[in-house]
């Protein structure tokens, strides 16, 4: 369905009268147009909320308010600005996508929204966004609409369109008017990876046109939109670069960089990601062509993603996150205190990390080991990280200096009488651990929170050795530590609320996404890995090659494969936790013998060179005298690959299940959100427990039978698992809170 210039009004007048006049009535408090002499100015300020969300309402408000600017004689340009202090425009609303997947939404109505767009372009007056903080998807949308764009040199200004990452695309004219603008390949990369830019980069691409200081934004806006009120001079668009021209003159340019574009997704999502391979389909199809045709393409292709089952899991993982967000960690009211001074005791790996992170967000920091070599070495770490970001410029180097001299090294505990938080982080050793919480008691004041990095060690029990128990919890970060997004807050027999509601807190404030988890070995992220990995030493004896295996899991959407991931973590490491499993869980998280074994011969992962593979300049090849210690059975015939990802996947989620029927977490997303930010599980697939729930818990109790009398009683099914195939549910089903 084309839409004309005159058909425009009355489909929108349809469109309007199907809203809600709740819905509307809240547009027209969010938007409205100002005069500033012969400039009319359309402001965004969403009411009752911090972001600006483009929903149906919110873009028929803004065409109607397009239709009053058009009519005023007196309005010879117009500026579009938003009074958010930190974000432009957030994007389309996504409960409003989510909806709309669920019912019955035709290109043709979505092309309704879309004309908003094409109509802000065609207007006969120049236009221009003033662009202060975030502008993603549908908020860049509708600046590529305009004319113009000014944006503001603030480190909060970011462009993008982040559609992919809900498994979209952008589907208001972002595929079709971005090229045109910056041409394809710059396009491309902003499209297909998601990523954001800043004003000094949007700028280079010619995504923007000035860079002004926030705080003159609307002056100069309005002092710019009066010099073109003079002209009248609307947008041309020409293409920027020497090889866009020949790009367009070479036939089959665009075919080449797309095909290009292609094979790198590949390489990257394993196809498992459709909307990138989609975007480029698009632009390959539409580039260089009509735009009305372009956006026809554009819609269609959003609608047919937008049913799939990758784009609901992302919508459901985005919605995990803000869940996240807003979870304070506690039932009830209950306050946090704010962490602006800390120590960490132990200087290692993980220490150093933690550090740097503490700095990276300005708390000041006192680090502390045993003696002045192991500080220097978690110096190294911290500053090793702090130096990557400078070199990737994402950091000054007098910036560098100056987060370093947050973190003092210290050998006594002096100056710990005015921390808010510890974070001990020394060697796993319950005894050490002990002496360290008896001596740290003695010194720090009683508002102090002490918490504990442990992997595997029992919280309450290193607890109960000090006077104030209810002050000790578990922050457990993942490796590393400036990558890894998880944190899993434990809750010890007798933490407080307010302990745990702090470092739910402080976690968020470092960037982190937190999860709050009852004390319990390995918790619950490294209890669920547990008998994965297990199962990967199994597998191995059964003659399946690690780069099969690695292979099948990556297929399934894993960021590496169970032997790759046994090499990262160390096999003394992976060898030490599933014994602390073993021991608490019995039989069912055994380690095969061979793993002790492979740790005898120093064989211990990737930080010597060699473990399940040999690792040679970040490459990993195949070692026959190491597959050999594993032994010579050759794979059966009927363990196929589908039989090796499942073996593999099932026994995760069946011990997800033991966490969830035990109430170690608090909701069963939190399952998810651990897998997905502690591990890197397939977001596409919306997490460990959203996959079985898609599989269904019928389909994966009856394999585990078949692979109980096949392979062993490792593979029994949970009581929940049973008990979801007879009633016929879900996880998500299950009672959320279980504490
Ligand atoms: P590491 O061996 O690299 O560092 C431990 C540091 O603690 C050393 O510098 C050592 O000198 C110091 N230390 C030992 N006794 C001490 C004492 N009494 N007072 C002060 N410092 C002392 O160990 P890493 O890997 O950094 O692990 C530290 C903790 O973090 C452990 O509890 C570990 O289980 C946990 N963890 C480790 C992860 C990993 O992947 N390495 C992941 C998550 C947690």
């Amino acid at each position: 369905m084309e839409l004309t210039r005159e058909t425009f009004h009355n489909e929108i007048k349809n469109f309007r009268s199907q809203m809600k006049p709740e819905a509307v009535s809240l547009a027209e408090q969010s938007l409205f147009l100002e005069k500033k002499g012969s400039v009319g100015v359309i402001v965004f300020d969403q009411a009752g909320e911090k972001a600006n969300k483009l929903s149906s309402a919110n873009m028929i408000r803004f065409f109607e308010l397009l239709c009053q600017a058009e009519s005023d004689p007196t309005i010879k340009a117009l500026v579009v600005i938003s009074k958010k202090p930190s974000i432009f425009i957030a994007g389309a609303d996504i409960g409003e996508i989510r909806t709309l997947a669920s019912g019955s939404t035709s290109a043709d109505s979505l092309m309704k929204l879309q004309s908003v767009f094409t109509y802000l372009e065609n207007l006969p007056i120049p236009s221009i966004a003033a662009i202060h903080g975030a502008s993603m998807g549908g908020g860049t949308e509708l600046a590529l609409g305009c004319d113009y764009r000014m944006a503001t040199d603030s480190p909060q200004t970011k462009i993008g369109l982040p559609e992919v990452m809900l498994g979209l695309i952008p589907g208001w004219g972002g595929t079709q008017r971005m090229p045109r603008l910056i041409g394809l390949e710059k396009s491309l990369d902003l499209i297909l990876t998601g990523k954001t830019v800043d004003s000094g980069k949007a700028k280079k691409m010619g995504l923007v046109d000035k860079i002004v200081p926030a705080e003159y934004l609307e002056e100069r806006a309005i002092a710019w939109a009066n010099e073109l009120a003079q002209t009248g001079k609307k947008r041309v668009y020409e293409t920027r670069s020497l090889k866009e021209k020949i790009l367009g003159t070479v036939p089959g340019g665009t075919w080449l960089v797309c095909d290009q574009a292609r094979k790198q997704v590949m390489e990257k999502t394993k196809g498992n990601f459709p909307a990138p391979l989609k975007a480029i389909e698009v632009i390959r199809k539409t580039y260089g062509g009509p735009i009305d045709k372009g956006l026809k393409v554009e819609a269609e292709a959003f609608i047919e993603l937008m049913v799939t089952p990758e784009s609901q899991n992302l919508i459901h993982v985005f919605y995990l996150n803000e869940g996240v967000k807003k979870d304070k960690g506690v039932e009830g009211k209950v306050s946090s205190r704010t962490v602006g001074h800390a120590a960490v005791i132990g200087a290692g790996v993980m220490g150093g990390g933690i550090a740097q992170l503490f700095a990276a967000k300005g708390v000041r920091v006192r680090l502390k080991d045993v003696n002045w070599d192991a500080i220097m070495k978690g110096y190294h770490v911290a500053k090793k990280i702090f130096q990557k970001s400078v070199d990737r410029r994402k950091m000054k180097s007098s910036d560098l200096d100056n987060a370093m001299a947050r973190i003092e090294g210290t050998t006594q505990y002096t100056g710990f009488g005015k921390l808010d938080l510890v974070v001990e982080a020394a060697v796993e050793n319950m005894e050490v651990k002990k002496s360290i919480f008896k001596q740290l008691e003695e010194k720090v004041a009683e508002t102090t929170f002490l918490a504990t990095n442990t992997s595997s060690l029992s919280v309450t029990e290193l607890a109960s050795v000090t006077r104030h128990p209810q002050r000790v919890v578990g922050m457990h970060f993942f490796n590393p530590v400036d990558k890894m997004l998880l944190v899993e807050v434990i809750r010890g027999a007798q933490t407080s609320d307010e302990a745990v509601a702090t470092l739910v807190a402080f976690s968020k404030v470092l960037g982190k996404t937190p999860i709050v988890v009852k004390d319990s070995p390995g918790f619950v992220v490294n209890r669920i890995l547990g008998p994965y990995l297990n199962e990967a030493i199994h597998l191995l004896m059964e003659g399946v090659r690690p780069r099969e295996m690695d292979a099948v899991i990556e297929q399934f959407g894993m960021p590496m494969g169970p032997c790759a991931l046994i090499d990262e973590v160390g096999l003394d490491v992976a060898s030490k936790v599933s014994q602390v499993l073993y021991g608490a869980f019995g039989e069912r998280m055994k380690p095969p013998a061979t793993m002790a074994q492979v740790v005898e011969q120093k064989r211990l992962g990737k930080k010597v060179g060699k473990g399940i593979y040999i690792h040679n300049n970040n490459e990993r090849h195949e070692d026959e005298e190491m597959l050999k210690v594993f032994g010579t059975k050759p794979r059966a015939t009927d363990l196929t690959d589908e039989v090796v990802q499942r073996r593999l996947i099932y026994l995760m989620i069946n011990e997800a299940s033991r966490c969830v029927e035990e109430g170690l977490v608090r909701q069963v997303s939190d399952i998810d959100v651990g897998m997905i930010f502690g591990t890197g599980f397939a977001p596409f697939r919306g997490g460990l427990l959203k996959y079985a729930d898609s599989l269904g818990a019928e389909t994966i109790l009856s394999d585990l039978d078949v692979f109980v009398r096949k392979y062993g009683n490792r593979f029994q099914p949970s009581k929940l698992l049973q008990e979801l195939a007879v009633n016929k549910k879900k996880f998500y089903d299950t009672k959320e809170s279980h504490q």
